[in-house]
């Protein structure tokens, strides 16, 4: 897997350490990135000393503890605390993934924890994510039909149909994925990534749409889809087993396709 680079506006300098307020038991380190603009200061990292005897299994339960017992000023997005809302995903211990579904036990020594990688930072492991959605919204992602529903009645799917959005329609848009993605880094000016690819791809397998030759169109360009050289970080990142890499496989055969 390629090295992950730091976030966008990092010049780490300086750093604290912060002790716990429980001491004795089984301690871990903490060492997290730490940035906020309005205080003019470079970024650094703080090292929180946490009793995991007193503290829950998942990495953002540590962040959660740290933040009410140690430094309440320390700032990350979580929601759901189960893997659905896709809010705390960070980089930890070098590799992007979901903040409450991470055990604590399963990274071993210090836990590093920085904002996802090549995003802006808003503060401390608050990423911005308005060019992400900005993507989002440019693959239009919702059921465009130009025939009229069948009178009174849902447009059905047979469960083959159905079938086709296993993989695809669990994307929680977290980002981890595109973020790791080497080809993103270096183009996501125009690249749309595999999160957004996934989920162009979601509308193009939906049997329900009638927008496919259009849908198509949009992404038959150089750097939109074509960016993708199957480096597969994508795929081995995603903490809810998806495979962008793979619906980006599937585009470009759809693409092919409609030449020949
Ligand atoms: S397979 Fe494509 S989208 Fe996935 S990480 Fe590699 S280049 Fe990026
Ligand atoms: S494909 Fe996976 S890693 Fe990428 S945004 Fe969706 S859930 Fe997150
Ligand atoms: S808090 Fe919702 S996915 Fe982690």
């Amino acid at each position: 897997m390629a090295e992950f680079t730091l976030p966008k506006n990092s010049k780490i300098k300086g750093g604290r350490k912060l002790p716990s307020p429980q001491p004795g038991g089984t301690m871990r380190n903490f060492k997290v990135y730490r940035y906020d603009p309005d205080s003019g200061e470079n970024p650094r990292y703080d090292t929180f000393e946490v009793n995991l005897d007193e503290c829950g299994p998942m990495v953002l339960d540590a962040l959660i503890k740290i933040k009410s017992e140690q430094d309440s000023s320390l700032t990350f997005r979580r929601s759901c605390r189960e893997g659905i809302c896709g809010s705390c995903s960070m980089n930890i211990d070098g590799r992007n993934g979901l903040a409450c579904t991470t055990a604590i036990e399963d990274v071993k020594g210090e836990i590093k924890i920085t904002p996802l990688p090549a995003m802006e930072v808003i503060k401390d492991l608050v990423p911005d994510f308005t060019h992400f959605y900005a993507q989002y919204a440019s693959i239009t992602p919702w059921l465009q039909t130009v025939t009229p529903p069948p009178a009174g009645k849902e447009r059905l799917q047979s469960p083959e149909e159905r079938a086709k959005l296993d993989g695809l329609y669990e994307c929680i848009l977290c980002a981890c994925c595109s973020t790791s993605c080497p080809s993103y880094w270096w183009n996501s000016d125009k690249f749309l990534g595999p999160a957004i690819l996934l989920q162009a791809y979601r509308w193009l397998a939906d049997s329900r749409d009638e927008m496919t030759g259009e849908r198509l169109d949009a992404l038959e360009d150089p750097f939109r889809l074509y960016r993708c050289h199957t480096i597969m970080n994508c795929a081995n990142v995603c903490p809810k087993g998806l495979s962008p890499a793979k619906a980006i496989a599937e585009i470009k055969k759809m693409e092919v396709e409609r030449i020949v």
